[in-house]
């Protein structure tokens, strides 16, 4: 496993597990199985429904929790600085965790321009110690910025999708320049085309990995926080055998021309649901 560490000195496993669109019920098996296989960072979030089963598997496992990194999120409805802090305390007690590593805003949902305040919610969670870093998903440049003008505390990383078809190096070069980790959501495309892709076959083939393994391993040479997600036994098991080999630079280069600016979710300017 590669740690990075964040701009508060923290340091996290820059690969995770992701758990949206898991079962409450299945999220135990699935996180058991997770950190059974080695992964010690979990990304879940209210809106997942399964902060409880993912917290059944935390209490269940063996390894310590400080070996653990926890990250949940602040739903769009739960915006606003005394929502924010309820809806923490609402959070850890489903996870049943008396910290959580990592706490984000889900979305900047502008329409409402409410994460600023959000996000002072957060900073004083980080103040009162309940929290060991705080940071923002799905943030553009002019989000960031306003929480860089704004507030006191840089946030650690902008969880953002990012797989070849949608590389986002504007966001990247500008998160790099502050000191801000990129972590990619969906950084399988969710399965997606990108994995049939023909360069990234090629490239699969010429080290005996599968495609995933490929993309995931772009990611992590891009200095990429990753998070795939899986319920299947071999695939959380694939998506960790990442360590075990290097893209050269010609095959890093045939990957990032891949982009073609391509979404599986929607733009954060107008994702503005409650
Ligand atoms: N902040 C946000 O707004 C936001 C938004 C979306 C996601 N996220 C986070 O990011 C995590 C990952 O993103 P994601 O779940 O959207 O997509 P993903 O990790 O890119 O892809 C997950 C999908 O790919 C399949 N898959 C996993 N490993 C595979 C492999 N080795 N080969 C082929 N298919 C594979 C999974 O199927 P099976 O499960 O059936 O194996 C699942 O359908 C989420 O779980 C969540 O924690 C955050």
């Amino acid at each position: 496993m590669n740690y990075v560490t964040l701009n508060n000195g923290l340091k996290m496993p820059q690969l995770g597990f992701g758990v949206w669109q898991v079962k409450d019920e299945e999220a135990t098996t699935a996180v058991a199985k997770a950190i059974e296989v080695g992964y010690r960072s979990i990304d879940t979030a209210m809106i997942y429904q399964n902060e409880k089963g993912v917290g059944e598997a935390l209490q269940q496992a063996s390894v310590p929790r400080e070996e653990l990194f926890i990250t949940t999120k602040v739903w769009n409805s739960d915006q606003g600085f005394d929502n924010t802090l309820r809806a923490f305390d609402e959070s850890l007690q489903r996870l049943g965790l008396d910290y959580v590593d990592l706490y984000l805003i889900h979305w900047p949902t502008p329409n409402f321009d409410q994460y600023v305040d959000t996000y002072k919610a957060l900073e004083k969670l980080y103040h009162d110690g309940r929290v060991k870093a705080i940071g923002v998903c799905n943030f553009e440049i002019v989000h960031l910025e306003r929480i860089l003008a704004e507030c006191e505390i840089k946030p650690v990383l902008n969880q953002v999708e990012c797989h070849p078809y949608l590389s986002q190096n504007e966001l990247k070069d500008f998160c790099a320049k502050h000191d801000i980790f990129v972590e990619a959501w969906s950084p399988l495309q969710q399965g997606g085309e990108v994995l049939n892709n023909e360069t990234v076959q090629q490239i699969a083939k010429a080290h005996s990995k599968t495609s995933a393994q490929v993309v995931l391993r772009w990611h992590l040479q891009n200095n990429t926080i990753v998070i795939p997600k899986s319920v299947t036994p071999s695939r959380i098991e694939e998506n960790y055998n990442v360590f075990d080999f290097e893209l050269t630079e010609n095959e890093m280069t045939a990957i990032n021309q891949l982009n073609r600016n391509e979404r599986k979710g929607p733009h954060p300017n107008d994702m503005n649901r409650r």
